[in-house]
């Protein structure tokens, strides 16, 4: 075994000399001792920018000041706010405007996307998802299944990653769509797993989805703020996204979805609507029905909640300042450089790295399985002996995510000399 002799000023180097200096004084890091702690859990619930206390008090003082009048006189009317999220929450997932709308949380818009885009025959209903897929997922979709009148054990297909493996692998699921398509209604799968960090490849799985006939649709939950995607090119029918993560719109914050263009005019689609899907124009024409818009925004429903937006606003527009490809390049570098502290510190101790090992195929997160230790207990000694806070992931993997707007090299030195010092303590 090696002992913890990682080189802290070489970390202290990389951050002084990395080519995007980091943001971290533009959050609210929480304290540690006289320090901060090392955050990791940014895939999780993203820090809090410390712009965002004047943005949310910019609407309530507008509501104090002018009640329902608010809605055209507030310093951003909140009658069309929601249409200032439009066009930065496309750049972010590479979307023309027309085909994005932030509205809702993630599950909730996961089944208006099915409701339109689930349409299952007796021949043509299997909906595929990851056998790793995050829970909520795997409860909509069987939900979905069910709601149809189809059976959800054998609905739905999970799958699994070869024997030995811990990732799936892009190459298995698109052999998996040729061969087995003709009865998939719906594929829906986690852009980037929660669990093992893995990025799948969303343009071949799209087109063997479309080649087998089946509708494709994606969960971006850990990927909108990772990395860049192109989701309007790489011919993707429909998404979904939460911005609590790498986003930090705070706990619970509002969703995102898109909509590919060549579905907007569609108006088979079946869809749920409430006063917000009608055309804007028409909204206080008190009409009993609806005036459709080609747009995504007929996927809304209700008014939007603008102080929940006002986070969301407020993080793309850090997103524009910075630009998604910068933060990627550095997400790449701290990234990998985590990675080399985790394999030096690996020899003779029970970790293993299970995320990818190819930069390409992974975000801004290493997952560590932990082999014969309980991962809850590694991260509360992580979090209250080195104030290095990670997640914990059954039964025994702990995630790191150094996100790079406010994660730093200094900290991936602090979170693998950490977990080092714990494992050698439980050994
Ligand atoms: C991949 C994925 N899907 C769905 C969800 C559920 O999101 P929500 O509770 O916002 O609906 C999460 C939450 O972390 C997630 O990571």
């Amino acid at each position: 075994m090696t002992t913890v002799a990682l080189d802290g000023q070489r970390a202290l180097d990389l951050d002084a000399a990395d080519e995007l200096p980091t943001l971290r004084s533009q959050f609210h890091v929480p304290p540690h001792g006289d320090g901060e702690v090392a955050y990791f859990a940014g895939n999780s619930l993203g820090l809090q920018p410390v712009a965002l206390r004047d943005r949310l008090g910019q609407e309530l003082d507008d509501w104090a000041r002018l009640g329902v009048e608010g809605h055209g006189e507030a310093t951003r009317p909140w009658v069309s706010y929601h249409q200032l999220l439009r066009e930065p929450a496309a750049r972010l997932v590479g979307a023309d405007p027309s085909e994005v709308v932030v509205m809702n949380s993630l599950t909730v818009n996961l089944h208006l996307m099915m409701v339109s885009f689930y349409r299952p025959t007796p021949q043509r209903h299997a909906i595929v998802i990851e056998d790793s897929a995050f829970p909520s997922d795997s409860y909509a979709v069987r939900s979905q299944a069910a709601f149809h009148g189809y059976d959800p054990d054998t609905a739905v297909i999970r799958l699994r990653p070869r024997d030995g493996e811990s990732s799936l692998r892009s190459e298995d699921v698109v052999a998996f769509l040729a061969a087995e398509g003709s009865r998939v209604a719906l594929v829906l799968l986690g852009a980037v797993n929660y669990y093992s960090g893995e990025f799948l490849d969303i343009e071949p799985i799209t087109a063997a989805g479309h080649a087998a006939g089946a509708v494709v649709g994606w969960d971006l939950a850990h990927a909108a703020g990772n990395l860049p995607l192109r989701m309007h090119d790489w011919g993707v029918d429909w998404a979904a996204w939460c911005s609590y993560k790498y986003l930090n719109s705070g706990p619970g914050s509002l969703a995102g979805a898109f909509v590919h263009e060549r579905h907007l005019a569609d108006r088979s689609l079946p869809k749920f609507a409430g006063w917000w899907s009608t055309d804007a124009a028409s909204r206080f024409l008190m009409a009993p029905t609806v005036t459709p818009v080609d747009t995504a925004d007929s996927w809304q429903l209700s008014n939007p909640p603008i102080l929940a937006m006002a986070p969301v606003l407020a993080s793309l527009e850090m997103f524009d300042a910075v630009g998604m490809d910068a933060l990627r390049a550095k997400s790449i570098r701290l990234t990998g450089y985590l990675e080399s502290l985790l394999d030096a510190i690996a020899d003779g101790r029970p970790l293993e790295v299970i995320t990818p090992r190819d930069p390409q195929r992974r975000g801004a997160q290493l997952s560590v399985r932990i082999h014969g230790l309980d991962a809850g207990a590694v991260t509360a000694r992580l979090r209250h002996d080195h104030g290095v806070i990670a997640d914990a992931r059954q039964p025994d993997v702990v995630r790191l995510a150094p996100a790079p707007m406010y994660c730093t090299f200094h900290d991936c030195w602090r979170a693998a000399t950490a977990l080092a010092k714990v494992l050698d303590a439980h050994g």
